[in-house]
């Protein structure tokens, strides 16, 4: 089985900015190197260009548009690809989309060789997610999100239920888990229960020595 992606999003947290940001990714790249262990990063939009050259780690947008054109405001998809991303997410809780702008998003990614992790707030939406074949369906439960409580403790059963419900639908996708996510232990529940990995923030954007989190994070791996 290939290594777990713990998969950090930078959201728009001031700590996720300038230096700050730059301390992550070279923290990302060591932890990275060290452990084997696929740590990817999701940084604000105007830091994927840099961070993508100067960091040997996968980039991901944290959201895309499937549009072309005569657009203002965007972020095409092909542009995320040209910037050396490796994927982007999709419908995170804090950036919605409609289930047919979540489709035309899965598309555009595939179109441009860009890997898709699709967000999800519950079983039912894991398993429509899977329908389209995403690279990954992340799933996580809102209320947990930022909570510093785990989905891993506190709701374990949407990890184990969406596991099986995508499954159940296209086998291979994949499904990460997050909200809450901040140990090494947190990760080692989510893979056992099936997960192919972790999608998390504040622990490691908020801390005050991100590698030390990060070193966490893979330890029981
Ligand atoms: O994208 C990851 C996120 O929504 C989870 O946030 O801060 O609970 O790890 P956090």
């Amino acid at each position: 089985m290939s290594s777990p992606l713990i998969l950090v999003n930078f959201k728009s947290y001031r700590e996720g900015a300038g230096n700050s940001a730059g301390q992550i990714g070279s923290a990302a790249e060591l932890v990275m190197q060290e452990s084997g262990v696929t740590i990817g990063v999701a940084p604000q939009f105007v830091e994927l260009h840099p961070f993508c050259r100067h960091y040997e780690i996968p980039v991901y947008a944290q959201h895309i548009d499937a549009v072309e054109g005569a657009f203002t405001g965007r972020i095409p998809a092909f542009t995320v690809r040209a910037a050396g991303c490796v994927g982007s997410l999709i419908n995170h809780s804090e950036r919605r989309l409609t289930i047919a702008e979540i489709e035309a998003c899965v598309e555009a990614a595939k179109f441009n060789h860009l890997e898709s992790v699709v967000c999800t707030n519950n079983v039912g939406v894991s398993a429509a997610a899977a329908a389209f074949s995403p690279t990954y369906v992340a799933v996580e439960p809102p209320e947990l999100i930022g909570s510093g409580i785990s989905v891993t403790k506190a709701n374990p059963d949407i990890i184990r239920n969406s596991v099986a419900a995508v499954k159940r639908i296209s086998p291979e996708v994949k499904v990460l888990c997050g909200a809450g996510i901040q140990s090494g232990e947190c990760v080692k529940t989510a893979v056992d229960l099936g997960a192919d990995g972790v999608l998390l923030a504040s622990s490691v954007v908020k801390a005050k020595d991100p590698e030390e989190v990060l070193r966490n994070l893979v330890s029981l791996l």
